[in-house]
């Protein structure tokens, strides 16, 4: 793999993503990994992140310089940049000059912004800089506040930009990265989605062997492609299990049962299991208990339908060895499995696992992005119904409802959610939008006026985003009329809601769900 190096930086698995785009694989590691480890993963390059500190500072991530004794290429990044320019003899300072945001970059030569634009925007955000390239090295671009703000070294496979090309507001950062890849550190582009599947398909034979395994559904674009990937590695030694737990919208348990059956010919085993969900959840108001109760009874769940799935015809020591997940990238970062992340919410399906977990967890899609799951799955030839879904996550309507998980409140919200979905896809917005949870807020209470009578009712927040990965996300700036329809049909048919408020928080700051 390229080896992305996490200086403490918000866009590491960013970086991650673009080298990805440019059909390289990639994985980030944090920087406490020592040379030998990094060493022992023989990455074809190393990609060094940008990061909060200055590299003067006590306390500063090192980069330790023997890196450069090994004869890979690499990268560096900002605050990556300015450690390796340090690292080679080059000198870093405080040039006075800090540039945050859009900054005009010159180009004055090299390999890196070859063919591309003399003057372009790029995303700055430093305060040190470096002044003096280290020895062997080209300076070749400048801007107002950095007078190295690339440079490169062709012959050791070396090079570094003070800007963040990874950004979307680095217009030509995804060429640079590219650049580096391809011509500099001579990577060839062959990480594409057949590639993938192919070799997903053969990790999980070798995993499986001739044991066999069940694979939770939830509807999702991600078990489904697990699922399906699983059933090319092992055909029907796989049993895919729905587990209705109660917390599903309107529709989706039949969507299921019809859509996902009808592209795999998959077996398919559907577990009722909503009266125990609803009862362990009764009297639960902790957004990370709840999840952790949701992850801990879709495991019970599993566990009770492994006499369902073995038939009755079973010998006594017949088994079902492994669990299939459809747990992403993202998912393991935000449950703190990145190691140096922070636990943000407990996925239900990682960090809501419980200890006594009787099944070796197959997770195929472990180290893929979204849109790297959606390629592998039409790959597969899953059909656009499943693979292009919405994302909604495990612990479904659980997390929606703000307070305690009820019937009553589950109906509520089941409602005034279809409402909303249904004018969003008669509006054509689905594919503009990521996903658009529907909350309910229901410890909350507000007074109202409906037909000439005072309400007390409960608001329901509309949370539309945009994003690409779901590390980050924009809020929706959706048209008035479709909000204004929506917040009418909700109002008008919902009984006990009366307000609809929008959620304008991109995230960071907000997380996408409100639990
Ligand atoms: P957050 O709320 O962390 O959500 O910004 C990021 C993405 O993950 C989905 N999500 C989950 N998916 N199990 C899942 O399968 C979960 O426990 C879970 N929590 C959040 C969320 O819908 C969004 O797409």
């Amino acid at each position: 793999p390229v080896l992305v190096v996490d200086f403490g930086a918000q866009y590491a698995q960013l970086i991650a993503r673009r080298v990805r785009e440019a059909n390289v694989y990639s994985e980030v590691v944090p920087h406490t990994t020592s040379i030998d480890e990094i060493a022992a993963e023989e990455p074809l390059a190393v990609i060094l992140s940008g990061g909060p500190s200055s590299v003067y500072e006590d306390g500063a991530p090192k980069l330790d310089p023997k890196l450069f004794d090994l004869d890979i290429p690499v990268f560096g990044i900002c605050y990556g940049f300015q450690a390796m320019a340090n690292a080679l003899g080059g000198t870093v300072a405080h040039t006075g000059a800090r540039e945050y945001g859009r900054t005009d970059l010159s180009v004055s030569g090299g390999v890196l912004h070859d063919g591309l634009p003399a003057t372009q925007p790029v995303w700055m955000s430093h305060g040190d800089g470096v002044t003096v390239a280290p020895e062997g090295f080209e300076v070749t671009a400048t801007s107002a506040g950095a007078p190295v703000a690339a440079f490169e070294n062709r012959a050791r496979r070396l090079a570094g930009v003070q800007y963040h090309p990874e950004v979307l507001h680095s217009p030509h950062g995804q060429q640079v990265l590219s650049r580096f890849l391809h011509e500099i550190a001579g990577i060839p582009g062959e990480w594409t989605a057949a590639n993938i599947a192919d070799a997903l398909i053969e990790q999980v034979r070798e995993q499986v062997g001739d044991g066999r395994a069940i694979c939770g559904l939830s509807g999702g674009v991600d078990s489904a492609v697990a699922a399906a990937l699983v059933q090319r590695a092992i055909g029907d030694r796989l049993t895919c299990v729905f587990v209705d737990h109660g917390l599903m919208r309107e529709g989706e348990r039949q969507q299921v049962e019809r859509d996902f059956v009808a592209a795999t010919g998959a077996r398919l085993v559907t577990v009722d299991a909503s009266e125990t969900f609803l009862s362990e959840l009764s009297g639960v108001t902790d957004p990370e208990a709840k999840r952790k109760i949701i992850g801990r009874e879709f495991i019970r769940s599993f566990e009770g339908a492994v006499s369902e799935v073995l038939g009755e015809g079973a010998s006594k020591g017949e088994k079902v060895e492994f669990l299939v997940q459809g747990t992403l990238y993202p998912d393991v970062v935000e449950s703190g499995g990145g190691s140096g992340t922070a636990n943000i919410k407990s996925h239900h399906n990682v960090g809501g696992l419980p200890e006594d977990l009787q099944f070796d967890l197959v997770e195929p899609l472990r180290l893929l992005f979204k849109d790297e799951v959606r390629a592998v799955g039409r790959q597969l030839g899953l059909p656009e119904e499943i693979v292009g879904r919405q994302p909604f996550p495990g612990p479904g309507l659980g997390i929606r409802i703000i307070g305690e998980v009820t019937r009553e409140r589950l109906e509520i919200l089941r409602h005034a959610d279809s409402i909303a979905r249904e004018e969003l896809t008669s509006a054509g917005l689905d594919g503009q939008i990521w996903q658009c949870p529907v909350v309910l807020l229901a410890d909350v209470r507000s007074v109202g006026v409906q037909g000439d009578g005072r309400t007390y009712g409960h608001p329901i927040v509309l949370r539309p985003v945009s994003s690409e990965d779901a590390m980050t996300a924009d809020w929706t700036r959706l048209p008035y009329e479709t909000l204004e329809r929506i917040s009418t049909r909700i109002t008008n048919e919902v009984a006990d809601v009366n307000r609809v408020v929008l959620d304008v928080t991109s995230k960071p700051p907000g997380t996408i769900e409100w639990e």
